[in-house]
């Protein structure tokens, strides 16, 4: 099983989760600036909320790489613990991309709070999600 992972970080932390999910399932994390080359059959997703929503080049790297996504899983951060994960499924949706419906969030820095996040349970639990995710979609 083909399984890739992208993420976008502008403080880093978002970077940290992707590092650690993709340490978990034998992955090499990269930036949304990073095309897929191939199909995969799971790609995780790494995007954490900017003013209510996922950064615009997290939506367009799935849309510019959709026909070599197999199902996406959506991981992040947040300072509210809000995540990005009804905006991804509804892009996804629209370029017939399924979504599983489980996704991972904790908190993240975010001016005087969460200053210790992403603890390292927050990052145990990222790797325990995402092989998770990888047992979901072989099962399949
Ligand atoms: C410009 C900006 C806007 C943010 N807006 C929100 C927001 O609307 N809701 C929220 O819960 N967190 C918000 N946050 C907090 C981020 O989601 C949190 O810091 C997250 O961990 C950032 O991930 P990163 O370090 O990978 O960029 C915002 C952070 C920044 C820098």
């Amino acid at each position: 099983m083909k399984i890739e992972v992208r993420y976008y970080s502008r403080g880093g932390t978002t970077s940290k989760l992707a590092t650690a999910a993709a340490e978990a399932v034998g992955a090499v994390p990269m930036t949304v600036e990073d095309d897929l080359k191939e199909k995969c059959d799971l790609l995780l997703i790494g995007a954490s909320v900017y003013a209510g929503r996922p950064d615009a080049k997290v939506i367009s790297f799935i849309q510019r790489n959709a026909v070599n996504i197999g199902a996406i899983a959506v991981f992040g951060s947040s300072a509210s613990g809000r995540s990005t994960f009804n905006a991804i499924k509804a892009a996804a949706q629209d370029v017939g991309i399924k979504v599983l419906e489980s996704d991972f969030t904790c908190y993240g820095p975010f001016m005087f709070l969460h200053k210790k996040h992403p603890t390292s349970e927050d990052l145990q639990r990222v790797k325990a999600f995402a092989r998770a995710r990888v047992d979901e979609v072989s099962a399949k």
